[in-house]
């Protein structure tokens, strides 16, 4: 039985005094048992989001990390970095990533060993964009993504990596996907994966949606068969909006 999981994307958002503040707030109420929660703050802000979450269910991720382990690459964060200060999840190849700082499934594929080395769980964020889900090619275009980023790992790296189909059109947009919408292709995502592996492996990874989650259709969403969760953005921002959406799994 695969666990719901809801994470929050915080991007460039929030300060050390609203991170913390927003970090109190979410721990109000206690987290609710049958699903993990994550929330990624800024970099800057990890060791405190740590501390602040330290015995409690709260998880807290990273939202990027370099491909290298060390080295020559001013600005960059790396695995082992995050590692020493307690963080070993982190997402990989958000559409925002891949659109602004040119990520492409080919070098993603270097993180996620990277990552995997370094023992991290994965979110592994993909999707297709507007134009290609209008020329019907988003099967394709989501099979193609998998099969360069993920389809060379071993079996048992799948335990390390939890799937986040992000339609780019939905993100940020107010669009969603219907939850029909969802389903689809959710359900063609475990049967390519149960495909390239095997059905045991395909039934045992959380692919996650994301894109306009929200209070009022995070419920209808959550509840599609191969929906484990959301990947959630703006609506992760604000403490009340995302413990709803976290509360509706
Ligand atoms: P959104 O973002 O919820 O604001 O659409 C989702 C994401 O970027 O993961």
């Amino acid at each position: 039985m695969r666990k719901k999981i809801v994470a929050g994307n915080w991007k460039l958002n929030n300060d050390k005094h609203e991170t913390a503040q927003l970090i109190v707030a979410l721990l109000s109420d206690p987290i609710p048992s049958d699903v993990r929660v994550m929330i990624a703050p800024a970099f800057t802000h990890l060791v405190q989001a740590k501390t602040l979450t330290e015995g409690t269910a709260l998880e807290v991720i990273a939202q990027n990390m370099n491909a290298a382990t060390s080295g020559a690459y001013t600005g960059e964060i790396s695995a082992r970095m995050l590692n020493s200060i307690g963080i070993n999840q982190v997402i990989l190849g958000h559409s925002e990533r891949r659109a602004y700082y040119n990520e492409t499934d080919l070098s993603l594929k270097e993180k996620v060993v990277t990552a995997l080395e370094h023992d991290m769980e994965i979110i592994f964020c993909f999707g297709e964009e507007l134009d290609q889900r209008k020329a019907e090619k988003h099967f394709e275009v989501v099979k193609s993504q998998l099969e360069i980023a993920l389809f060379d790992l071993e079996p048992a790296s799948w335990s390390k990596i939890i799937l986040a189909y992000e339609p780019v059109w939905a993100i940020g947009t107010g669009e969603t996907a219907s939850p029909e919408q969802a389903q689809e292709i959710h359900a063609y995502i475990r049967k390519i994966i149960a495909e390239k592996y095997d059905n045991t492996l395909a039934e045992s990874v959380s692919i996650l949606y994301g894109g306009s989650v929200k209070p009022g259709n995070a419920a209808s969403i959550f509840s599609q068969t191969d929906v484990d969760g959301g990947l959630i953005g703006g609506a992760a921002l604000n403490a009340n909006d995302f413990k709803a959406i976290f509360q509706s799994t």
